[in-house]
This record gives C-alpha cells, sequence and structure tokens, in this order.
C-alpha cells in the first residue's frame, strides 16, 4: 500500500510524493493581475509537495473574482507566472495552474465586466471590492451563443498556462464558481440544453475538458469538484440528485483519460466519493478539509485506508513551507496565523518559518 510519501504518476505528471499543496486564494498578486515577487518566493518555498495546484486563476478578464488575484490573459501575467513556474522547478517541484471562472461570485468593481452566470440568479452576501464590501449583484445569464465563448477561454486560459510554464491544469469546477453553478440546481434554473437534467447540467462541464483535452492533451488536464459542499448559495442538498449529476460527470469525464480528478467532500469514505471515485477510474485526490484544517493523521489514513491516490492540503501548506519534511518525519508544524491571510505582502506569506529555521529562531 502506498502511503503519502510513495511517488505517483497521474497522467503526465510525476509527483515525488503524495501531499498536493490546495489551490489557495491569497491576493497577492498586482491591480493588473501579474504575480508579484512574494507569489516567486511563496510558491518556491512549498516546491517539496508533491505537486502545487496554484490559487483560482482567470482565464478571461469577466471570470476574475477577487481583487489581487492573478491571470492567466496577458502577457504581463505569463511572463509572471513564468518567473513562478521556474522557480518552483528550479527546487525540483512541478505546479498546475487552477484555471477559475468566477461565474456570479464577482462583481463588475472587481473585474471591471458583468457578471456572468449560467442563469439570473444572485448570491445572497456581499463580496468585497477594492473600496469595501458590496452585495453580490443580479448575474447576466449567459445566452447559449455565449457558452461557445466561456469554452474559448478555459481552452486559452490553459495553453496560456502550458506557454507560462505549468506542468497543467487543473480545472475549477468547485465551490460555486461557474463550472460548478452549471452543476448545481439552485444556480441553474435553465430550461435549454444546459439546464434541467443531469445530462444537461454536466454539459458545459464536459464541454470545457474536452476542449482543454484536445488543446493541451489529457496528461495534463486534471478538474476539481466538491459536491454537498454548499457554499455562495449553491446548495445540493438531495443525495439522488447529487449522485445523478456527478456520477454523469464522471462517466463521461471517464473516457477522455484525465491525469486526476481532484474531490472535496468530508466524507472520503462514503459511499459519494468512492463511488465517484470508481466511476472515474484514474488517479483521485482528496480533500477531507475546511471544518477542520487537514492533519498528518487523516492525511496518513487516507493512503493507509486506500481511499485517495494523493492528499491534497490547504491550510498546513499555508502555514509550512516544509510540510512533507516535517511530515515525514513527524516534527510539529507551525500555526496558521488566520488575520494574515489575506494581508498584504510578505506577512503571513513568506515569512512561515521552516523547522530547521524555527530552530535558529529559538536557539
Ligand atoms: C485562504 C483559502 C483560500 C482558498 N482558495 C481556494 C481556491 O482558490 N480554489 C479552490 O478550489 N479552493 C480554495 N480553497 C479551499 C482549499 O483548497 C481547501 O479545499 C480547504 O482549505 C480545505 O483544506 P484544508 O482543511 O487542508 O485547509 C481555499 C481555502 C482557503 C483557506
Amino acid at each position: 500500500m502506498p502511503d503519502l510519501f510513495t511517488p505517483l504518476s497521474a497522467g503526465d505528471l510525476s509527483l515525488a510524493n503524495r501531499i498536493v499543496m490546495a489551490p489557495l486564494t491569497r491576493t497577492r498578486a498586482g491591480v493588473d493581475g501579474v504575480p508579484t515577487d512574494v507569489m516567486v518566493e511563496h510558491y518556491a518555498q512549498r516546491a517539496s509537495l508533491g505537486l502545487i495546484v496554484s490559487e483560482g486563476t482567470f482565464p478571461s478578464p469577466a471570470g476574475k473574482g477577487f481583487v489581487g488575484q492573478p491571470g492567466l490573459v496577458t502577457p504581463e501575467q505569463l511572463a509572471g507566472w513564468r518567473r513562478v513556474t521556474d522557480a518552483v522547478h528550479e527546487r525540483g517541484g512541478i505546479m498546475v495552474a487552477q484555471v477559475m471562472h468566477a461565474g456570479r461570485a464577482s462583481h463588475p468593481d472587481i473585474s471591471g465586466h458583468p457578471v456572468e452566470a449560467p442563469s439570473a440568479l444572485a448570491i445572497d452576501g456581499e463580496t468585497r471590492t477594492a473600496t469595501g464590501k458590496v452585495a453580490y449583484p443580479v448575474p447576466h445569464a449567459l445566452e447559449l451563443d455565449e457558452l461557445p465563448g466561456i469554452v474559448k477561454a478555459f481552452v486559452t486560459g490553459s495553453q496560456n498556462a502550458i506557454d507560462a510554464g505549468f506542468d497543467g491544469v487543473e480545472l475549477h469546477a468547485a465551490n460555486g464558481y461557474l463550472l460548478h453553478e452549471f452543476l448545481g440546481s439552485t444556480s441553474n434554473v435553465r430550461t435549454d440544453a444546459y439546464g434541467g437534467t443531469p445530462e444537461n447540467r454536466i454539459r458545459l462541464v464536459v464541454e470545457v475538458a474536452t476542449a482543454v483535452v484536445a488543446q493541451i492533451g489529457a496528461g495534463r488536464v486534471g478538474i476539481r469538484i466538491s459536491p454537498e459542499r454548499n457554499i455562495q448559495g449553491l446548495i445540493e442538498d438531495d443525495r439522488a440528485d447529487v449522485d445523478a449529476v456527478y456520477g454523469a460527470l464522471m462517466d463521461a469525464l471517464a473516457p477522455l483519460g484525465l491525469a486526476f480528478v481532484s474531490i472535496l467532500h468530508p466524507d472520503a469514505a462514503g459511499t459519494l466519493v468512492q463511488g465517484l471515485r470508481a466511476r472515474f477510474g484514474g488517479p483521485y485526490f482528496v480533500n477531507t478539509g475546511f471544518a477542520e484544517a487537514t492533519t498528518r493523521d487523516e492525511a496518513a489514513a487516507l493512503m493507509v485506508d486506500g481511499l485517495a491516490d494523493a492528499v491534497v492540503v490547504g491550510r498546513a501548506a499555508i502555514a509550512n513551507p516544509d510540510l512533507v519534511h516535517r511530515w515525514r518525519e513527524d516534527l510539529g508544524q507551525n500555526a496558521l496565523v488566520p488575520e494574515t491571510i489575506y494581508a498584504e505582502g510578505a506577512t503571513g506569506y513568506t515569512d512561515y518559518p521552516t523547522h530547521g529555521e524555527a530552530g535558529l529562531r529559538a536557539s
């Protein structure tokens, strides 16, 4: 039975170990969406993780969801990412870009564009612009003839990621953003071929995955899903519907030969998570976190129990640049400082010490 420290091949990706850095939005890019010096250092510090998944990164200007989010659109953004990927590769790591269209979880004051979604249903809540908190707007319901443009944005963004030196991409179909919004019945009330039945609700996600595979090759494409996450007004509380939608999605993705599916769900051993794994049939990454940050023991147990091919870890990787070393040697961890997650610059971003540095500071 492999453990967390056993290498893994996932499509074209060769992971030195099975601890994957989760996609983590940290809003450290410039106003123009260009990756900054601290981002180069932050990701390079974490190169010993088996795979780094970048923070959610917008493939089109309208897909931007956060102030300080980096993009995969302009030459300057790609040049910035090239510095990040070069630094990670120099330290022996590999990295994929999480390609994320925020959908209705954005605001024109953030992206400079109308907000796009499957249906004209606003999230009941507020988002943060550069000048303060504002209510989420009622989004523009994408017309049928606009959907090819969404597919194209994911294709172009993914090709741009490869051109910027990423080893692949993770399509973001989780956490209530655009692709997830098409899957969910509370965010998608369309009556055309993209709404209603499970086959219709998965259609855009499958079209995006198929087109990105055709562009950059299946071995460099993964996808993230979060069934029953119940976030941003996207409620999936009908297990039969969830089974039908995500089961159909796995059946449609399986023949593509993707590098991986990454699932976020607390019940890794349950029939939903393991049933979807069986239907996908390829490398399966699991993240059980959120209510509590993933721990070393939980991650190890997922491997011992054979529930995942790799474990995705979020907050522990924020606070511990040398997480793999610490977990292998059981050295303990730095505590996360929540107040600095979205702080500016280096604070709480590149200043968490390795175990060795912590020892030096203490002595
Ligand atoms: C600060 C922060 C930013 C996050 N940003 C993203 C993101 O950009 N994309 C995404 O898919 N998930 C995002 N997540 C979710 C994480 O990838 C992960 O699923 C979550 O932290 C649970 O794992 P953990 O318990 O190991 O931290 C974010 C979570 C946190 C705490």
